[in-house]
């Protein structure tokens, strides 16, 4: 059989990612967001129609405190997927990023499945490469300041998130585990161009976002324990790869990491935050803010949608827009400001982690 070249292996993993996570059930048996409760307000004295969503952040207005969180481009239907989700981040105000963009610096053919969002006059777009990839692995020479750079033009991008990503790197086959001085190349990269920190499913704890405000990023997003779990997605490739050994570590860290309320709540050092993570709904996305976080993301929830056309996710995005604003409606809050001042509890499991973290 004919050996793959490293560029065929990235493409074929971002199909199986796409794949796995539209087909498959990568969340938990448990949902941390139900942990936070927003208090009923039985006479909210405003209209329904009086209630805004707009908001502010990375000094770029969005029309609802929501981003589209990095899924996809590099391979053959991303380009379609971008699409979708760029019209409908168009047509709703608000942000978007794209997945990983270290393949089209590789081969830029690929390009045009990332620069597709350009065509659409999204609000506020974030370009994205790893931090593995920021340090030697192997024979692979780091990327460059240039590079960052060149990710950026490829969208237009106003930020450019830089992923952390180990939990996944170590459960997959040709996984780069080498982190000695990612930290060093990261505030290199910060001291350049206008970076947010952003984890893929497995949560910010206290200490790294404040060494990660030192590095100087501009923002993080939390991208915790909740909804798609990459160990998860491993688990199922190399299952079907007939990989046991894989496919056991990737069980055994399916939950791994802090949920995504939690993570909201302790990963906040004054800089702005983006809650990714398990967020199933608009209701959702107000306990999000109402703990905190400046903005909520999105991406294994709006996938599906996405890979069936530009209405599918139109709609989805809507539903989840009118849900915030029921939300909003029946906790009395005419606007975000208002949002993110009323009060939520915290219970369950994610109380039980931050009564323990604050010891
Ligand atoms: C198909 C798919 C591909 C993803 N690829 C990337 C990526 O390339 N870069 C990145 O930073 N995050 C990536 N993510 C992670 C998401 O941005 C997000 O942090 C994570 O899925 C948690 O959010 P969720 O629970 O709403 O899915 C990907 C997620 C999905 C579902």
């Amino acid at each position: 059989m004919e050996e793959e070249t490293p560029e065929k292996i990235i493409e074929r993993r971002k199909g199986d990612h796409v794949e796995i996570c539209a087909n498959e059930d990568l969340t938990q048996d448990y949902f941390y967001w139900d942990d936070v409760k927003l208090v009923h307000n039985p006479m909210p004295e405003i209209d329904l129609d009086e209630v805004t969503t707009s908001t502010t952040i990375f000094g770029r207005k969005l029309e609802a405190p929501l981003i589209i969180s990095a899924m996809t481009g590099g391979y053959g239907k991303a380009e379609e997927i971008n699409r979708n989700l760029a019209a409908a981040a168009e047509e709703f105000g608000i942000g978007m990023g794209v997945g990983s963009q270290r393949a089209a610096l590789e081969n830029p053919e690929l390009a045009r499945t990332y620069s597709v969002i350009k065509e659409f006059e999204v609000p506020l777009r974030i370009a994205n490469l790893g931090v593995p990839q920021l340090i030697k692995q192997g024979l692979t020479a780091p990327i460059g300041i240039d590079d960052g750079r060149a990710a950026m033009e490829m969208i237009d991008a106003h930020l450019l998130a830089i992923h952390m990503n180990y939990l996944q790197e170590i459960v997959q086959p040709e996984g780069d585990t080498k982190s000695r001085g990612g930290l060093k190349a990261l505030e290199t990269f910060a001291s350049a161009l206008p970076v947010i920190a952003k984890e893929t499913g497995a949560g910010i704890p206290k200490e790294t976002a404040l060494r990660l405000k030192k590095a100087k990023v501009k923002g993080l997003d939390v991208g915790g324990l909740g909804g798609t779990s990459f160990s998860a997605v491993e688990y199922y490739r190399a299952k079907s790869a007939g990989d046991t050994k894989r496919a056991n570590i990737g069980k055994t860290f399916w939950d791994w990491g802090i949920p995504t309320p939690v993570a909201v709540v302790v990963a906040n050092v004054g800089l702005p935050i983006i809650s990714t993570g398990g967020l199933r709904s608009g209701l959702d996305v107000a306990r999000a803010i109402a703990i905190g976080a400046g903005c909520a993301g999105m991406a294994g929830r709006l996938l599906p949608a996405a890979l069936d056309s530009r209405e599918a996710i139109t709609q989805e995005i809507q539903t989840i827009i009118d849900e915030l604003k029921a939300a909003m409606f029946l906790v009395g809050a005419k606007d975000v400001k208002e949002l993110a001042a009323t009060r939520a509890l915290m219970t369950g499991r994610s109380k039980d982690w931050l009564d323990q973290l604050s010891e």
